[in-house]
């Protein structure tokens, strides 16, 4: 590992998890933990859980679960080592060097350092009389002074080293720009200015800094918009344009935008809530993003056909995380920054509120795609309408969009109840079966969390985590188990776990999963979360001795197994050998 231990147990002690993740989620006391809304799922009622004392979060619901690292990289979107960063950070300690991979940053800080230096330059570019084109552009755009300097707009001016040559004398060299996207490197070997002659939009991440930039042509020509290339410092699958500022919105809800100039101009109008995404459709990455922001997006895309494929992606990404998801349709504009100009925020904040679930939205296209004058068309529709409904878990829900498609095919609201029921019915009966089948597999269904681990051996690994709570309860009963080593574990993450706090207990460090760092990942992190927050009324040696006696006697029996097994194999080799001789 990378970082002494000694570094990470004092970063964990100096960064309380109730403190840390008190500065984002409100936590009530409960008995010896804490619970709040989870910030990593969308939810009404608190599941998400802190326990001060083993130092480790753990969400019921969507079972994310760790120390307060990895609470820092979920919440911040950051890896390791910048988690670590900001955690050190924020206690005010030095991060010892690590080679590689504090180059690594050393590299990124370089590019970070490069691109705020950059939109400086572009800024000073409009500002200047080599400017005026593109203080034009703004006019005509009729963006304000203050909207330009909020989203630090500039200008790239229309030669092939402007900022080339600027940043050579602030100590760049041209492989930093090369790295960063802001120039190309052209067949012949020469270098030159990747945005030229264009109205530049800086990229900032949630944390503040600039990662790269989009820039437009002031007139029609090709390519409209040009962004940066994808460079250590800009993953656009991760980055939503304007979401440094909307983050902080008190709008109560994200209007996602496919463009630059829409965001900017919902954030001139007021909408101080509006993103984009940048020239690429919406990502996973991006629905689960926004979902640690936000309750609800209300998606406004253009309402072409590549907006409305778009928007269908988008609904299907983002009701996965569990965000509300709203879809607001304009008419008579192509897109929010049209709609604006055109008839002004008020007309938008009507369209806003009136901004239909996707229950509607997915109603109405289907819809669409059916001729309602033809009778056979209707029928189809029925029963797709039918079917869309059925899917709703409110009976409610089913109730009133069954009497809205009814209306639309121009159907009698009791025919539309009867297919729905119909349809409903199906799909209990189908989701019977399937839970049917699951509990014929009592291995998967004795696994309590984790979908990708499973247990082979449940009696073992009960006793297994039995042990883990115990000693990360009590350390000093790891005094008590020095017979069991890891490989007597049936459940291979847990005997590494065991292995891991062994380790700590040994060197004298504080005993806990919250500093087992990068030894797991994530998602086997959120497995031994779980694992330490189940409650149960064992306590100290005598628990201890029955469980490491259940995990003695499961690891012999194994070990029998393995020598029958080994002996059969032999038996039939040697018959095998007795027949092939004769
Ligand atoms: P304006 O014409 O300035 O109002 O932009 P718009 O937002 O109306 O443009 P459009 O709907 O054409 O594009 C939406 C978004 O797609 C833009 O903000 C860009 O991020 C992206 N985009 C548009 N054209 C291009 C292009 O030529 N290349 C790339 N890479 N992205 C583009
Ligand atoms: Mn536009």
């Amino acid at each position: 590992m990378a970082f002494p231990p000694s570094f990470l147990d004092e970063l964990s002690a100096r960064n309380p998890i109730v403190e840390v993740v008190g500065q984002y989620v409100r936590l009530t006391r409960k008995g010896s933990n804490l619970f709040g809304l989870c910030p990593f799922h969308a939810e009404k009622t608190p599941s998400f859980s802190v326990a001060p004392d083993k130092g480790i979060y753990y969400c019921f619901g969507c079972h994310k679960g760790g120390g307060v690292v990895n609470f820092i990289m979920e919440q911040e979107s950051l890896d390791f080592l910048d988690a670590v960063r900001f955690l050190a950070k924020r206690a005010g300690m030095e991060v010892p060097d690590d080679g590689a991979r504090a180059s690594g940053y050393r590299r990124q800080e370089r590019l970070w350092a490069l691109c705020k230096d950059a939109a400086r330059y572009f800024r000073a570019q409009l500002f200047s009389p080599a400017g005026a084109p593109g203080q034009d552009y703004i006019r005509r755009r009729a963006l304000s002074l203050d909207t330009v300097k909020r989203f630090g707009l500039g200008y790239a001016p229309n030669g092939w080293s402007g900022l080339l040559d600027a940043m050579g004398e602030k100590g760049y060299a041209k492989q930093d720009l090369l790295d960063a996207g802001l120039a190309v490197k052209s067949d012949k070997g020469g270098v030159y200015d990747r945005f030229r002659g264009r109205l530049m939009f800086p990229i900032i991440d949630v944390r503040g800094s600039v990662i790269g930039f989009g820039g437009r042509v002031l007139d029609d020509s090709k390519p409209k918009y040009l962004n940066s290339p994808e460079t250590v410092i800009f993953n656009k699958r991760k980055n939503l344009f304007a979401l440094n500022i909307a983050k902080k919105s008190k709008q109560g809800r994200i209007i996602l935008t496919e463009g630059y100039m829409d965001a900017i101009a919902l954030h001139q109008y007021g909408f101080d809530c509006a993103v984009a995404s940048l020239g690429t459709s919406l990502t996973e990455e991006h629905a689960g993003i926004l979902a640690k922001y936000t309750r609800q997006v209300v998606i406004t895309y253009d309402g072409d056909a590549a907006g409305q494929n778009a928007t269908r992606r988008a609904i299907d990404l983002l009701e996965k995380t569990g965000v509300q998801v709203r879809v607001l349709r304009m008419q008579g504009a192509k897109d929010p920054d049209e709609f604006l100009k055109q008839y002004g925020p008020d007309r938008f904040r009507l369209l806003l509120e009136r901004a239909e679930n996707h229950v509607e939205y997915r109603l109405d296209a289907l819809r669409r795609q059916f001729d309602l004058t033809a009778d056979d068309q209707r029928v189809a529709f029925l029963r797709q309408a039918a079917n869309l409904i059925a899917s709703l878990p409110s009976a409610v829900e089913r109730e009133v969009y069954g009497v809205r498609a009814a209306e639309a095919a121009g159907i009698s609201p009791e025919a539309m109840k009867l297919e729905a029921d119909k349809a409903y019915r199906q799909r209990r009966a189908q989701a019977r079966r399937r839970q049917a089948q699951k509990d014929l597999a009592p291995a998967a269904a004795a696994q309590p969390q984790s979908r990708e681990l499973r247990y082979e051996n449940v009696r073992s690994a009960m006793a297994e985590e039995g042990v883990l709570r115990l000693v990360l309860k009590e350390p000093a009963l790891l005094d008590a188990c020095r017979r069991l080593e890891p490989e007597h574990f049936s459940a291979p993450l847990l005997g590494r776990a065991y292995g891991l706090l062994r380790a700590q207990y040994e060197a004298g460090r504080p005993v806990g999963l919250g500093s087992l760092g990068e030894a797991v990942t994530p998602a086997e992190l959120g497995h031994l979360s779980a694992v330490a927050q189940k409650t149960d009324e064992l306590v100290s040696e005598q628990a201890l001795a029955d469980c490491l006696a259940v995990i003695d006697e499961e690891y012999a029996r194994r070990q029998v197994a393995g020598a029958a097994d080994l002996q059969a194999f032999h038996r039939r080799l040697q018959e095998k050998k007795g027949y092939g001789g004769n």
